[in-house]
């Protein structure tokens, strides 16, 4: 197209061109382009996720998320850490919950056999069974107690089977690891991040959160007053200026046992010390009784991970989950267990095969220090930013039970 490019007469955009010469490059069909100029639904368009980058909405959700991942290396740099790259294909399940993609390159039809006829790994690959990691952790945490302070950024797999509006099979995570931080450090830091990153967005990204703040904004106008959530910018700015609410995972259940919702039966879900809180639970807390961002520690320990840092009261570990409005838990994190005596003992009584993971070991064996660190899950943060109820429309293509394709 050429022509003169002039301030905008109508509304919608600034500039507009004057056409003086329009040819067109490619269109072999243009009739049978999905995208047609009118109004499409999220799900039309995940099922073109090759072509959907072309609208508004996608574009503005894809220019943020790459600022979002910009800044993210900008922020630790900026405090003097080191990008580890931590491996993809590894021999160890770091959160110890199995829900790993075995990597394999041995014949499924015909793959050797020991005697006992279970498939005999010591012919595959790597000479032993391999899987796509779930957390670049355990690695991270060598790198922090040589550097000091390093984050890890880089896909990671789950082969748990969550249809969800928050579950990705494969999805992004940045993992700080730092030496001599403890509990409180940890939350300071997460609560720093987050913050940082969203003021990045807001003064950096202003033109596409206004966009999807308008889209939103149209979506919520079908829904009772009283169901509407807040404007998308005010959200943000929410979130940059309130101090994180910290309580402990036994307050938090004293708090949902004495709510409206649980003495009305309104939960799906069962609330009793010593269960898993779920989306319903972490929300009303932050949505409902909060009215802001809450950081939840002392876990008790059976719901959480074998390196988790024992505490002296024998039930509970210094975790930590930080839950966002709309989307529950949008960090898990933890202190770390520095004792080689009672991290053996936690992973035997977890049957953890501590004979395959004496390279972790040996961070305990020889120097430990107290340390911590968290995840941040990628796709969930962009969620909120973007404000997008469904977290496989801010990943290019996303893959989750049942769907892999593009
Ligand atoms: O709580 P998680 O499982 O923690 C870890 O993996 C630790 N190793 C992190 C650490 O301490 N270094 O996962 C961390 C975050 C979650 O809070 C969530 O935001 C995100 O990763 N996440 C997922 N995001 C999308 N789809 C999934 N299936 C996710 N599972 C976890
Ligand atoms: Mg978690």
């Amino acid at each position: 197209m050429e022509g003169t490019l002039t301030e905008s007469q109508g509304s919608g955009q600034s500039l507009e061109l004057n056409a003086d010469k329009i040819e067109v490059l490619g269109l072999a069909d243009p009739d049978k382009f999905p995208i047609q100029p009118k109004k499409h639904t999220l799900e039309f368009l995940r099922e073109n996720a090759h072509l959907r980058f072309r609208t508004n909405t996608f574009g503005a959700i894809f220019r943020i998320r790459h600022a979002m991942a910009f800044a993210i290396h900008k922020y630790f740099n900026e405090k003097g850490f080191y990008y580890l790259h931590t491996p993809i294909i590894t021999a160890s399940d770091a959160e110890g919950a199995g829900q790993m993609f075995r990597v394999t390159v041995l014949d499924p039809v015909n793959p050797p056999l020991q005697d006992n006829g279970h498939v005999d790994y010591s012919k595959d690959f790597f000479g032993r069974p391999t899987n796509l990691t779930v957390s670049g952790q355990l690695e991270g945490e060598l790198g922090a107690l040589a550097l000091g302070e390093i984050y890890t950024f880089g896909p990671t797999f789950r082969a748990e089977n969550s249809n969800t509006t928050r579950h990705l099979s494969e999805f992004w995570m940045i993992e700080p690891e730092m030496a001599f931080y403890d509990l409180t450090d940890n939350m300071d830091l997460a609560e720093e991040f987050l913050k940082y990153l969203i003021k990045y967005a807001l003064e950096n990204c202003r033109d596409d959160l206004h966009f999807l703040a308008d889209r939103l904004a149209n979506e919520e106008k079908e829904k009772p007053k009283d169901q509407r959530s807040m404007d998308l910018i005010e959200k943000l700015e929410f979130v940059v200026n309130s101090k994180f609410i910290r309580i402990t995972y036994t307050e938090a259940i004293n708090i949902l046992k004495n709510s409206k919702p649980y003495k009305k039966n309104k939960f799906q879900f069962p609330v009793e010390w010593g269960i898993d809180l779920q989306s319903e639970h972490e929300r009303y807390l932050v949505e409902r009784h909060f009215k802001c961002p809450v950081i939840l520690t002392d876990y008790p320990k059976e719901i959480k991970a074998f390196y988790m840092k024992q505490n002296d009261d024998n039930k509970t570990v210094r975790a930590m989950d930080v839950l966002f409005p709309q989307i529950g838990e949008i960090i898990g994190g933890s202190q770390r267990e520095e004792s080689l005596e009672k991290l053996e003992t936690r992973m035997k009584e977890m049957n953890i095969p501590t004979s395959e993971m004496w390279w972790y070991l040996d961070t305990r064996r020889f120097g430990s220090v107290v340390h911590s660190g968290f995840g941040l899950g990628f796709e969930r943060f962009v969620q909120f930013t973007t404000g997008m109820g469904n977290i496989r429309d801010v990943i290019a293509f996303p893959r989750t039970p049942k769907n892999a394709e593009f």
